[in-house]
């Protein structure tokens, strides 16, 4: 099936999102720089852009950065004087997505954080809140991740948090891989938690079978 999934990405990209230089440049300058191609896929990218726009964020903060192919997208999203936070690991992604946020001439909009999204999360306060989150880092970081975008964010804010569901993996409650044990720890904290609403689409495409989470805090 993967071959069809992504020949239907490959449709959907044709018909609805266009040629794009900065976006193309990007993913060649990941591919030369080293950098794993575990970017959300286009048609995932033109949808964070949407949601974002539909949420009116004026604030929005990424955990993930890798080469800045998602924070392109969601910065592209943002109104005039619109900012956006993302938070980065490893100083040599942060390093390519620099160059890929500067050609795509959205680097004045975005603030690259640089260190384990936990202490740089840990680092920052309550005032100026997010309006829109954008979750895709180490997964087994999931759930802390988001209960700091709510402690970071405003009554009525988006949450999206990408790769739930890797192949099915989530079924597995006695996996040892810390990656499917964090997702179904996302999954029992959201359940549990009272300030928000939430659920999850799988996907097929480009990336193969997946999904993620959609919430919206009350
Ligand atoms: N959002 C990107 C893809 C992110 S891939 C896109 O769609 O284009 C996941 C990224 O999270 C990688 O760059 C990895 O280095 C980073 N990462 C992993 N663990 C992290 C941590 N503890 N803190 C911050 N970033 C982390
Ligand atoms: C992985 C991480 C991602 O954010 C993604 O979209 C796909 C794969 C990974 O760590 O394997
Ligand atoms: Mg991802």
């Amino acid at each position: 099936m993967g071959e069809r999934w992504q020949a239907v990405d490959d449709y959907i990209a044709d018909r609805l999102l266009g040629a794009d230089d900065a976006l193309a440049a990007t993913l060649a300058n990941n591919e030369t720089q080293g950098l794993p191609p575990i970017d959300v896929s286009a048609a995932q990218g033109k949808m964070l852009f949407l949601l974002a726009q539909m949420a009116g964020a004026r604030r929005i903060l990424e955990v993930g950065t890798l080469g800045g192919y998602s924070t392109i997208w969601l910065a592209r999203a943002l109104p005039a004087g619109g900012q956006l936070v993302t938070l980065e690991l490893e100083p040599h992604h942060a390093a390519v997505a620099r160059e890929n946020l500067e050609c795509a001439g959205v680097s004045d909009k975005v603030d690259i954080r640089l260190g384990n999204a936990a202490d740089s999360l840990a680092a920052m306060t309550a005032g100026d809140p997010f309006d829109f989150v954008f979750i895709d880092a180490d997964k087994q970081s999931n759930a802390l991740y988001v209960s700091e975008a709510i402690r970071l964010g405003r009554p009525g804010m988006t949450i999206i948090v990408d790769n739930v569901v890797r192949e099915g993996g989530v079924l597995e409650a006695d996996s040892a891989d810390e990656r499917i044990i964090g997702t179904r720890a996302l999954f029992d904290m959201l359940r549990a938690d009272p300030r928000l609403d939430a659920t999850a689409v799988q996907t097929v495409g480009a990336k193969g079978w997946d999904g993620f989470v959609l919430a919206r805090v009350r």
